[in-house]
């Protein structure tokens, strides 16, 4: 049948940021499709929790705790996943925040600055570099690189976020070309979604309403809404898809600047 190339029979997937939120949320969505996983976060008891899920249904999860900001980390944990699997077909870069660069011009400095890009770009990259050899050893193999609205919206606070997320996505596509046509690479940008990460937004009523005013689908995005996308861009349904970034945020990349002013208050 058609729909079978959304299945991932036989595949493993490598999720990072999968022990909260939207990584959570993509673990048991790929396993449920047949995946085996190996979940990568700081926090083993969360991560466990996750894989606990995943054995459920029947497959693998492998949990392996790493900071993704820690560069020398980053041999460890490829040797980690070559010493348990010869291919690796699906590498989802999750793990990201604001994090310490989320602030002011004026608050933020190089360090917080330079934490903010770690996680968010220079993460992704390296793990891209350092599993290289196994996610070619895997035919059809696809990447699918976590960003953010942030990366084309301009809100205040966010210089290193978005920075890190524009990053990522241009990274997306040049690395898409590269490594055509041996591996496909996309990205989804995701706009508001109710995470953990965005407690202070759905914790506030107001915050909420105000969000939800420029969301034209009228609510904010739930974990689900990603975990598709993604298992749409790393299954075999998108086998003519590289070099995208799909944003999954209710239809507000599609207003035009004073449309989304419109539904601002005016005060
Ligand atoms: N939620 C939204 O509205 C939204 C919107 C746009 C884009 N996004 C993007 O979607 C992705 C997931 O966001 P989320 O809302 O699900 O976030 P979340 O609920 O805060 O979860 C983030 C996950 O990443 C892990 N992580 C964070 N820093 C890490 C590090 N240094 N090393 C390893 N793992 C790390 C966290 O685990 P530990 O803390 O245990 O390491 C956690 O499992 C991020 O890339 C975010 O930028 C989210």
């Amino acid at each position: 049948m058609l729909t079978d190339a959304f299945s991932l029979n036989g595949k493993t997937a490598l999720i990072t940021g999968a022990g909260r939120g939207i990584g959570a949320r993509i673990a048991p969505a790929f396993a449920e499709m047949g995946a085996d996983v190996i979940l990568v976060a700081r926090t083993e008891s969360d991560l466990q929790q996750v894989a606990g899920q995943v054995r459920d249904m029947g497959r693998s999860a492998l949990v392996l705790s790493c900071d993704l900001t820690d560069e020398n980390q980053l041999p460890e944990l490829a040797a980690a996943i070559a010493a348990e699997v010869a291919t690796l077909d699906i590498l989802v870069n999750n793990a990201g925040a604001p994090g310490k660069g989320y602030g002011s011009l004026a608050t933020v400095d190089r360090r917080r600055f330079d934490h903010t890009l770690s996680v968010n770009l220079s993460a992704p990259y390296s793990l891209i570099h350092h599993t290289l050899p196994l996610l070619q050893a895997a035919p059809g193999a696809s990447i699918v690189n976590i960003s953010s609205a942030m990366s084309w919206m301009v809100d205040n606070n966010m210089a290193a976020y978005a920075a890190a997320k524009a990053g990522l996505d241009q990274m997306t596509r040049v690395l898409a070309y590269e490594l055509s046509p041996a591996i496909r690479v996309n990205g989804i940008a995701p706009g508001a979604i109710e995470t953990p990460a965005t407690a202070f937004i759905t914790d506030d009523p107001q915050r909420l309403e105000e969000t939800v005013r420029w969301i034209p689908q009228g609510r904010m995005g739930r974990p689900d809404d990603i975990a598709l996308a993604a298992l749409y861009l790393a299954s075999a349904a998108s086998a003519f898809v590289s070099g995208k970034i799909l944003e999954v945020d209710g239809g507000m990349a599609a207003l035009p600047g004073p449309a989304i002013q419109s539904r601002l208050p005016t005060t």
